[in-house]
């Protein structure tokens, strides 16, 4: 397995690669990486000739009173387990070899797609995920690109970011890897305390609830949500961000359990935010 810390490098093998007539996956991530990136390695790997792992901890994705500095980084760990896993190259750039000093260009969904849910807290997020994304996809110009249900609002906008672009990526989505008890894998659990950790159940429970209403027959988005959020204030290091109900696709606020919908929430434990979601297929 090849590590690749510049741009050309990485355009080298992958045209290499393409010389050979071979199929390209990729796998873009911040990196601290767990069973759920794990998963999506293994379907690349799966699917295409060779993958590309990106580890990069992407800084216009984070806003300014966000966990940049404090995200957490283990390279080592990350490039032995892509390696175990079949990976065939490691992208792990610095900062100045991804954005130039005065780099000015972004990519931006301009519809109200990016402003829900997560977007309503943080505002740059989502121009700064499809920036870099679309970066990744103009170095790598990979078959496929593989992605968690996990950030579901990131997904349905990278669906989007390609479909309006014309990428001609497929866009693999890839389903929510838990821990044995229930919660969301996340590099960002590893800042909860053993209270918090307790504590953070309360999401992955209330989601596993609100399936069973939907599977029981509720469609009343209200009574949905607001049973989901009975549920979460009674735990005492919860604090709501959103839980709410939106189109699956356009992930615009639903009042009907209806079609595709995504049930998603983000919740704050501690100082710590973590979101999961379920999906009611059309
Ligand atoms: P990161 O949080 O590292 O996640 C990388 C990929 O792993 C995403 O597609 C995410 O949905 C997926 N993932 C994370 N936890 C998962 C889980 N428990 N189950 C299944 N998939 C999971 O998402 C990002 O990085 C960044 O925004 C990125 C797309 C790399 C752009 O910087």
């Amino acid at each position: 397995m090849e590590i690749a810390a510049t741009i050309e490098q990485v355009r080298a093998q992958v045209r290499a690669w393409r010389q050979k007539g071979l199929t390209v996956g990729l796998v873009p991530t911040m990196g601290y990486l767990h069973e759920g990136h794990a998963s999506l390695i293994r379907q690349s790997v799966a699917q295409c000739d060779r993958t590309v792992v990106s580890v990069f901890v992407n800084p216009t994705q984070f806003g300014p009173n966000e966990d940049l500095e404090a995200y957490p980084r283990d390279f080592d760990h990350d490039s032995n387990l892509c390696q175990s896993l079949g990976a065939d190259l490691v992208f792990h750039p610095e900062a100045s070899e991804m954005y130039a000093p005065d780099a000015a260009t972004y990519v931006e969904i301009l519809s109200d797609m990016p402003k829900q849910l997560c977007g309503k807290t943080r505002p740059i997020h989502f121009r700064g995920v499809c920036t870099v994304v679309s970066k990744l996809f103009n170095i790598v110009l990979p078959d496929k690109a593989f992605f968690g249900q996990k950030d579901a609002q990131q997904l349905a906008i990278i669906r989007r970011m390609v479909r309006d672009m014309s990428y001609g990526i497929e866009i693999v989505s890839c389903p929510i890897v838990r821990e044995a008890d229930g919660l969301a894998k996340s590099s960002r659990n590893t800042y909860l305390s053993p209270a918090e950790r307790q504590a953070a159940l309360v999401l992955s429970k209330t989601i596993f609830m609100g399936q069973d209403m939907v599977q029981n027959g509720e469609t009343d988005v209200h009574k949905l949500t607001q049973a989901m959020r009975d549920a979460i204030s009674r735990e005492p290091l919860a604090r709501i961000d959103y839980v709410e109900a939106v189109n699956a696709v356009t992930m615009e606020p639903v009042a009907q359990i209806h079609g595709a919908v995504l049930v998603a929430m983000a919740v704050y434990i501690g100082k710590t935010r973590l979101i999961d979601n379920f999906l009611v297929e059309a």
